[in-house]
């Protein structure tokens, strides 16, 4: 066998491939494990021959790899130089221009930034809380008695023993307070989780918006007063705001506040039960309690807070029968709110 004859061939083989693939194929039929050159070194018996033919295989090799990288290197210039795509192209140069569909915001984002708006115009301010809460400041702090059933790993969706997603945005106001002394006008808005079985107004994730103003000589009126002004503008000028007694944990005295309904403006509908108002959330004055868990002096400041939920105003404001339509992202349903 002729081995530099071989090598010549070989080269000669490499000077015609013009891609890859042929380099390729080049390679394997010339060092390829059925290629003479590897029978030929299977079969090697004494040291010079097996000299002769690993220097041909080096030479083989180095010749492939450098035919190699020069065509790569080739095709690489000619893909770049063929998909180049001409920027300054007049677009209808290009093909039918298709008009593009346009989104919108999602109804509870809608909400959640007029509600914003309301409270920015009103001079609070918006703080993000955390979705991730310790029991700490999602129920102790709060004056959840121990055995509240909030507590319980039935109602609330907890991460560890003492984290729990928060079921509430109403920790915000610890942080907020532990932080900053009054005056404090703040307003957190953000999404809350709880056990809930999904039904046309119960889903484990929704959004609630959470207030908080406490200043020295702040009086139920002013809560009311502040209650009135965020329903007239959601709602409309007509709407009047009532309290009814309730408890909650964090505030003394609590109320549940009602606006009167924007449906029926009062007389009685399906949407007010017949009683002409419609339940808003929670409210009341905050509990000293908070204050001393903060290391304030109890009686130093007053305060009030409240809690309502998002998609409940925008199902009161659009008329949506049921809750789960915000979470289906069906079209049909969210391009009604464009
Ligand atoms: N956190 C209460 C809830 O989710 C709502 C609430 C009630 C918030 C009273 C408040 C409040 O700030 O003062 O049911």
């Amino acid at each position: 066998m002729d081995w530099q004859a071989y090598e010549r061939d070989a080269q000669a083989a490499l000077e015609g491939a013009s891609t890859s693939e042929e380099v390729e194929g080049v390679s394997v039929s010339y060092l390829g494990r059925r290629s003479e050159l590897k029978q030929a070194l299977r079969e090697v018996r004494d040291r010079e021959t097996g000299m002769t033919l690993n220097a041909v295989r080096q030479a083989i090799e180095s010749a492939v790899a450098e035919k190699l990288n020069r065509v790569e290197a080739e095709e690489l210039e000619r893909r770049l130089a063929e998909e180049r795509v001409d920027v300054t192209l007049p677009a209808e140069l290009l093909g039918p221009i298709k008009p593009r569909r346009r989104g919108s915001l999602h109804p509870s984002t809608q909400v959640r930034r007029d509600v914003e708006d309301i409270f920015l115009g009103l001079g609070y301010e918006i703080v993000d809380g955390r979705e991730v809460e310790t029991t700490r400041y999602n129920f102790d702090a709060l004056g959840f008695p121990d055995w509240h059933p909030s507590r319980s790993p039935r109602a609330s969706l907890y991460v560890t023993d003492d984290t729990v997603l928060r079921t509430e945005t109403s920790p915000a106001q610890i942080h907020k307070m532990e932080e900053h002394r009054p005056p404090i006008y703040m307003l957190s808005i953000g999404r809350v989780y709880r056990r809930d079985t999904i039904d046309a107004t119960h889903f484990p994730i929704f959004h609630q918006f959470e207030g908080l103003a406490i200043d020295k000589g702040i009086t139920m009126a002013d809560l009311k007063g502040t209650l009135l002004y965020v329903m007239r503008q959601l709602y409309g000028p007509d709407r009047e705001v009532r309290f009814r007694t309730h408890y909650f944990p964090f505030t003394e005295p609590s109320m549940e506040p009602d606006v009167s309904c924007m449906v029926c403006g009062g007389a009685g509908c399906s949407v007010c039960k017949h009683s002409g108002w419609v339940e808003m959330g929670g409210s009341g004055m905050v509990d000293p309690y908070l204050y001393e868990f903060v290391g304030w002096g109890p009686e130093e400041y007053t305060g009030f807070a409240f809690g309502m939920g998002i998609e409940r105003i925008a199902m009161l404001k659009h008329g949506v029968p049921d809750l789960r339509k915000f979470y289906d992202n069906d079209v049909r349903f969210l391009e009604q709110f464009a």
